[in-house]
């Protein structure tokens, strides 16, 4: 029998990709670049699995003109970039990484937020540039943040990355709310309502997946409803927050500060108003960006494949369903 053809959208480390060595006939893209939708097109058709990334589209049009692809395996623990929905319609299991990126997640998304807190960014730019002279050594209200010890701290999505931000928020002497979808009870987190939370916390972290339901949930009507002087991190999605109506909140200073690691369009266009405002500290989308959780991811993506190649249920796949059917 032909071994079964698997297309993988990066250049993955050759020991990684070893597993499947032998059990299939994989081809690498070689590009610099992400590819496009047209190469990825090209690149999927007549291949009978796919490992990708979050940059690459999987759209329904694309999925509709696939008459063999059997399988998706991301290498993310967000499926946004796929059309889930349409793959469950013609039988296509869809894997994902979950499990190894929430502790990391949650560091990059403390960080920020003590960063945001304590003007991290805004300082070290204005001692790079110089501005750091002898006629202001030191002032009383020389960069003054806000204290994070002490202070509310809400988490919105009590999933696996909420659970970690939430015990870090309690290491740091934070009182820490939590609000999810469906009812949990997570340790050291005071369950509340939603608007409880956004009208209580000082620092709001989301952990929300993006879906149909969830774009733009942070909307005008619920970013005004937090705490005047609060400090928003989003390290979930981009699309979740409704960026003007955050870069108003930010800009007639009802929030003191925002910190985010995603936005609507990524990378962030040069001509966002947010680049204009100077108490938002960013980062590019890294958080899950350590050596040792991207190896652990792109092992878990090649795992997923080598299942789906022997015909076995994926082992971390996110619509399931498709095996009852199969
Ligand atoms: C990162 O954003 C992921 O979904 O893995």
């Amino acid at each position: 029998m032909a071994l079964k053809r698997v297309f993988v959208t990066y250049r993955l480390p050759e020991d990684i990709l070893r597993p499947l060595s032998g059990i299939c006939d994989l081809e690498v893209w070689t590009g610099n670049k992400p590819m496009t939708p047209t190469e990825l097109f090209s690149a999927i058709c007549d291949r009978d699995g796919i490992i990708c990334l979050l940059t690459d589209e999987i759209t329904r049009s694309l999925l509709e003109n696939q008459e063999k692809l059997n399988f998706i395996s991301s290498m993310s623990v967000g499926v946004d970039h796929i059309d889930v929905a349409a793959a469950t319609n013609r039988n296509i299991p869809v894997g994902n990484t979950p499990g190894v990126l929430a502790e990391t997640t949650a560091d990059l998304a403390f960080g920020l937020l003590l960063a945001a807190a304590r003007r991290i960014a805004e300082a070290d730019k204005f001692v790079r540039e110089g501005q750091w002279m002898s006629d202001m050594p030191w002032s009383p209200d020389f960069f003054l943040g806000k204290d994070v010890h002490g202070a509310t701290l809400g988490v919105v999505g009590l999933g696996e990355t909420g659970k970690a931000v939430a015990r870090r928020g309690k290491a740091f002497g934070m009182r820490v709310l939590g609000w999810n979808r469906t009812q949990k009870d997570v340790e050291h987190v005071e369950l509340v309502t939603l608007d409880e939370l956004l009208a209580e916390s000082d620092y709001v972290s989301i952990h929300i997946a993006r879906t149909s339901e969830t774009l733009l949930f942070f909307d005008h009507e619920r970013i005004m409803s937090m705490k005047k002087g609060g400090i928003l991190i989003n390290t979930a999605r981009g699309g979740i927050v409704d960026e003007t109506a955050l870069a108003n909140a930010l800009k007639i200073g009802h929030l003191a500060a925002a910190g985010l690691d995603v936005f609507e369009t990524e990378p962030l266009q040069a001509r966002s108003t947010f680049l204009n405002l100077k108490n938002i500290v960013f980062s590019p989308h890294i958080g899950s960006a350590t050596a040792s959780t991207r190896k652990r991811m792109a092992e878990l993506a090649v795992e997923n494949a080598v299942a789906a190649i022997a015909g076995r249920p994926m082992p971390f796949c996110v619509n399931p369903e498709v095996y009852r059917s199969r």
